[in-house]
């Protein structure tokens, strides 16, 4: 068994401590329940359509996290049938990557970014625009990172408007609109897209909790990359958010070289999202 150091606690006003409270608080009104084990909660989605969510530390520190707490986990996320996936910042929690990592599961580290209060807002993309519940276009905003995500990297690639209008066929693709609808009419999220000849070529969306906002599912069809699309609808997203009220406006992004065009539009590199999960 493992045993490791505890964890230092979230009340303070950092920017990591709110974005611990953040990590914390979105399953929650994202329709998860909360399962407590010592010094781990697991969010247990109960929204069909919701995001599959994680096990992460327990707000506040819940001292030492070993081996044998990640494995009880671990098997109860087994027998929920949900994934077996655990997510932390490896600054906030610097012992439980051994813990996981010798319960045999791989972790991934992504850059933790937090957009810099003082940086010059970038100029408005003439493609991109804010998308209400009702745009007719919205099943091809939530279905392009879809596409986008199969495609890692920020290379050009071959998935283009052909592709996407395949793709929008499949039922997955509206139910996907109407769940993100539903968010967008209540205000749990808002959505930004470049849009080019009536067809949409990026997308991405920021999720608002309390005066913290995290960028999310930023994605470009492959074969519309490297024209600044991403960092139009980003810059679109920051100006939206900080306009909603946001203080701290955050996201981790899937590696360096994303990384580098978040800079771009104002994120700084403030630690580490860890993020480990085991083949279902
Ligand atoms: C990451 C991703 C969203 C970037 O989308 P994009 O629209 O190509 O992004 P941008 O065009 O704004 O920037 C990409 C690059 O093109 C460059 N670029 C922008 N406009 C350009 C132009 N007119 N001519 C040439 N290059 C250009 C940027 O400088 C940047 O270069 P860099 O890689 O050297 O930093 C896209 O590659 C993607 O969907 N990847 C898979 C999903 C993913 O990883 N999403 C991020 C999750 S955090």
């Amino acid at each position: 068994m493992t045993t490791l150091d505890g964890r230092a606690g979230h009340d303070g006003d950092n920017p990591l401590d709110r974005i611990e409270r953040y990590y914390d608080s979105v399953p929650r009104v994202g329709g998860a329940r909360a399962e407590d084990f010592g010094p781990l909660t697991l969010f247990v989605q109960e929204d069909p359509q919701g995001w599959a969510y994680y096990a992460r530390p327990v707000l506040g520190g819940g001292g030492p996290v070993t081996e044998a707490d990640v494995r009880t986990v671990l098997a109860r996320q087994r027998e929920l049938g949900v994934p077996a996936a655990f997510e932390w910042v490896a600054e906030t929690t610097p012992g439980l990557r051994a813990a996981v990592e010798a319960a045999g599961i791989p972790v991934h580290a992504h850059p933790l970014m937090v957009l810099d209060p003082a940086a010059e807002p970038l100029p408005p993309h003439p493609e991109v625009r804010l998308f209400g519940a009702d745009d007719p276009l919205l099943r091809a905003a939530v279905t392009v990172p879809m596409l986008a995500f199969g495609a890692p990297g920020t290379a050009l690639g071959e998935a283009g408007p052909a592709e996407l209008a395949q793709q929008l066929a499949d039922p997955a693709c509206e139910a996907r609109r109407a769940y993100v609808a539903q968010k967008l009419a209540a205000g749990t999220t808002a959505l930004a897209a470049a849009v080019r000849d009536g067809v949409v070529l990026c997308s991405g969306q920021y999720n608002p909790a309390g005066e913290v906002a995290e960028v999310v599912g930023v994605g470009t069809l492959p074969a519309a990359r490297r024209q600044g699309l991403a960092l139009g609808v980003t810059a679109a997203l920051v100006a939206a958010a900080r306009a909603a009220g946001a203080g701290t406006v955050f996201l981790s992004a899937g590696d360096e070289d994303v990384a580098r065009i978040y800079e771009r539009a104002g994120f700084r590199r403030t630690g580490t999202a860890l993020i480990a999960e085991l083949e279902a």
